[in-house]
């Protein structure tokens, strides 16, 4: 899978923070149940990885990746647990290259220039942009685009359901990510019920 058919099924990619493994099922199935089958569950938790295991295997609708990827150790857990895709907060070659080599389709995150330039010349041309809003948000995207016109971003961190479509609508920004789909209270609640309704409020963001 090419990372930018991720960006295909929505706008929003929802990073996920999962603290007790019975919440991960009811959550993916809440989230799909709204419209949005990517979800980006972060290797934040002890519980992570069973998690990831337990929606790949319980929610086929689901296209379960792995955010927090840190090092090739995680690219390679996100894989066994059955991950589909992962999600890095910064950029190094190794991991670049390691996920090449296992076949998991990898979002590196970038937050300069330079960053830009080591990703892309690893063959990475679609980029996570974190932490979005501190890194610069819009004016720092308008400043990419120039000499990086070829290159595509998921702005992430800080971003809400108000700011979304300001992101949304630069050219250069296929997707956004953001945790604010899976609040940690409607999620501790178990109120699965607003979890499908705010999934649902994403269909109309590019329209907003
Ligand atoms: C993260 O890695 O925590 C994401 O960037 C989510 O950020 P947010 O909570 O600001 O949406």
């Amino acid at each position: 899978m090419d990372t930018l058919t991720l960006a295909s099924h929505g706008p929003v990619i929802p990073v996920i923070v999962i603290n007790r493994l019975e919440e991960a099922v009811p959550l993916a199935r809440a989230l799909v149940e709204g419209g949005v089958r990517v979800l980006e569950v972060t290797l934040r938790t002890p519980v992570a990885l069973a998690a990831m295991e337990a929606i790949a295997k319980a929610v086929p609708e689901a296209i379960v990746g792995a955010g927090t990827v840190r090092n090739v150790a995680d690219a390679r857990a996100a894989l066994d647990a059955g991950c589909r895709f992962a999600v890095s907060p910064g950029y190094l070659h190794d991991v670049g290259v390691a996920c090449r080599s296992i076949g998991l389709p990898l979002l590196p995150g970038v937050a300069t220039g330079s960053e830009v330039m080591q990703a892309n010349a690893d063959g990475y041309q679609f980029l996570k942009f974190f932490p979005a809003t501190a890194a610069g948000g819009i004016p720092m995207l308008k400043a990419l685009a120039g000499p990086f016109h070829d290159v595509r971003f998921c702005p992430t961190g800080g971003i809400t359901a108000e700011t979304a479509p300001q992101f949304l609508a630069l050219p250069n920004v296929a997707v956004c990510g953001g945790s604010w789909l899976t609040p940690a209270d409607a999620v501790e609640a178990g109120d699965w019920a607003r979890i499908t309704e705010l999934a649902r409020a994403t269909s109309r963001l590019r329209l907003a």
